[in-house]
């Protein structure tokens, strides 16, 4: 970099309002120079700027956001795999595994996040809830899709893996080290979100030391932007995908590319459908799926006071007047995707994330490597806030079993809920469900069907009349 490149950068920063970032540039050495600049010039310093800025004064501006104009989705818009007839049900199976076997299906996991909550420093996919066989949460989504992949006639369902700066090295090299669980590398493609400079909460770039800025990946929102420039459109336009399926890597019961999910929304011609299942609370912190000013929407745990949360329905005072949890599984059609590059950049909004953010003390230098209570912001789009831009008819949601689809890893061992052990639960009682309706007779305590035996309950005939004595089928 020349020196006029340096000032040029420098003054941008100043304009912008952030110069302390060159506080501690006169102690630094030549490769701690470069190494800072080349950050900074990552950064559209302008453009964060503005952004923290009116993020800032929206939320102060909106500390309850739009309440009164909150109700349930039209009931149009959705159904409920727990209500369907059998004959619908197995119709929209059906439909799903036909465009399966077309090669029309692809898979996109959000696995960018840092799983702060969980504890672990490793990608959250890498974890092992301690089923009998110790697979990790990848593998079982990995061997979901090879088992859907055999159930359809052989056909190619290429994974499409999002990872953020913190997640992408572990992530790609425990795909590799472990032979890519079976898949065929040429349909796994690992992509990266981007990432935000942290910043105080009055908006101004964190140092985490004299040489390096702060960053954050910039939220699950990421994808659209990331999509795009990392080649996954073109690749998804390539392969004449037309129907894809976004889910969240902490749901150890997903159903990947779950083919009544994708013929539920290609026969209702939607460009976005979302699965829900029941609230277990009114507390358990999920976002709920609502019309929100006339427009589907999410709403976040973060976001609904604790009156709205707790509303029930006129005369069932058991039932939750906002009880569709968004569970992360989204349907997209390709054709709108392949629209992102036209509204991609300007417009999801941000949200602000408090968290405890390490940094440098700019008047000491001293580093703080672990703050003791936030201290500052990260900058985050949400992936759902795509919805709004959606008319009813072009948007739907899927209620589904929670037995059966919902079990996040979200928390440490130990905790109450949401944990590697009510994960390993959950695994476990399906097994055993899926074993004792296919008739057999499960004589250990715990038993654990493999993906690859079964994706979802289907082909146990075998077990019928069957004594099961082994922990691992
Ligand atoms: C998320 C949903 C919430 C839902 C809940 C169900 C969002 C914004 N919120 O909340 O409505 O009820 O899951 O479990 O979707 N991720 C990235 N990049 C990031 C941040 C997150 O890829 O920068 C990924 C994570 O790896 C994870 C998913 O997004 O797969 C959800 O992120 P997380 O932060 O765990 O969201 P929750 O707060 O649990």
């Amino acid at each position: 970099m020349t020196t006029s490149d340096i000032t040029e950068i420098r003054e941008r920063y100043e304009k912008a309002g952030q110069g302390h970032v060159f506080r501690f540039w006169d102690s630094l050495t030549e490769d701690e120079k470069t190494q800072l600049l080349t950050q900074l010039n990552l950064v559209d310093v302008e453009q964060v700027t503005t952004i923290a800025q009116e993020t800032l004064e929206k939320a102060k501006r909106e500390s309850s956001p739009g309440e009164s104009t909150i109700t349930p989705l039209p009931s149009t818009s959705t159904a409920s795999l727990l209500d369907a007839s059998p004959e619908e049900a197995e119709q929209w199976y059906d439909a799903g595994m036909r465009l399966i076997e077309q090669n029309k299906v692809g898979v996109v996991l959000l696995a960018g996040g840092q799983g702060t909550r969980l504890g672990s420093s490793a990608p959250k996919g890498c974890y092992d809830v301690g089923l009998p066989s110790r697979k990790s949460l990848f593998q079982l989504q990995a061997e979901r899709i090879k088992k859907l992949s055999e159930l359809a006639g052989g056909a190619t369902i290429p994974w499409y893996i999002m990872t953020s700066g913190p997640t992408r090295k572990p992530t790609v090299k425990f795909f590799a080290d472990n032979g890519y669980f079976g898949l065929d590398p040429a349909n796994i493609t690992f992509f990266e979100q981007g990432v935000l400079p942290c910043l105080t909460p009055e908006g101004k770039i964190i140092l985490a030391n004299k040489s390096t800025v702060a960053f954050a990946p910039d939220g699950n929102g990421g994808i659209y932007n990331a999509l795009n420039r990392s080649g996954v459109l073109a690749d998804i336009a390539k392969r004449g995908i037309e129907h894809i399926h976004t889910y969240c890597v902490d749901n150890s019961l997903v159903r990947i590319a779950d083919p009544s999910f994708i013929g539920f929304s290609a026969q209702r011609g939607v460009d976005i459908a979302t699965k829900v299942v029941r609230k277990r609370d009114a507390t358990e912190s999920v976002g709920l799926i609502v019309s929100k000013n006339d427009a589907p929407a999410v709403i976040e745990y973060s976001e609904i006071s604790p009156e709205l949360a707790s509303a029930t329905v006129e005369g069932n005072p058991g039932l939750l007047k906002l009880r569709a949890a968004n569970i992360v599984n989204h349907y997209y059609s390709a054709k709108f995707l392949l629209n992102i590059p036209n509204w991609t950049s300007s417009y999801l909004p941000f949200h602000i994330a408090s968290k405890k953010i390490p940094y440098i003390d700019l008047e000491s230098g001293e580093v703080v490597a672990k703050p003791s209570k936030p201290n500052g912001i990260k900058l985050e789009q949400f992936v759902f806030d795509v919805f709004p831009r959606l008319s009813f008819d072009k948007f739907a949601s899927l209620e589904v079993s929670r037995k059966d689809e919902f079990s996040p890893l979200k928390n440490g061992p130990g905790a109450k809920d949401d944990c590697p052990e009510t994960s390993r639960r959950d695994l476990l009682a399906q097994s055993k469900r899926w074993l004792e309706k296919a008739g057999a007779i499960v004589e250990v305590d715990e038993v654990e069907v493999s993906p690859l035996t079964s994706y979802g309950g289907e082909g146990l005939g075998e077990f019928k009349g069957q004594k099961i004595t082994s922990a691992s089928l």
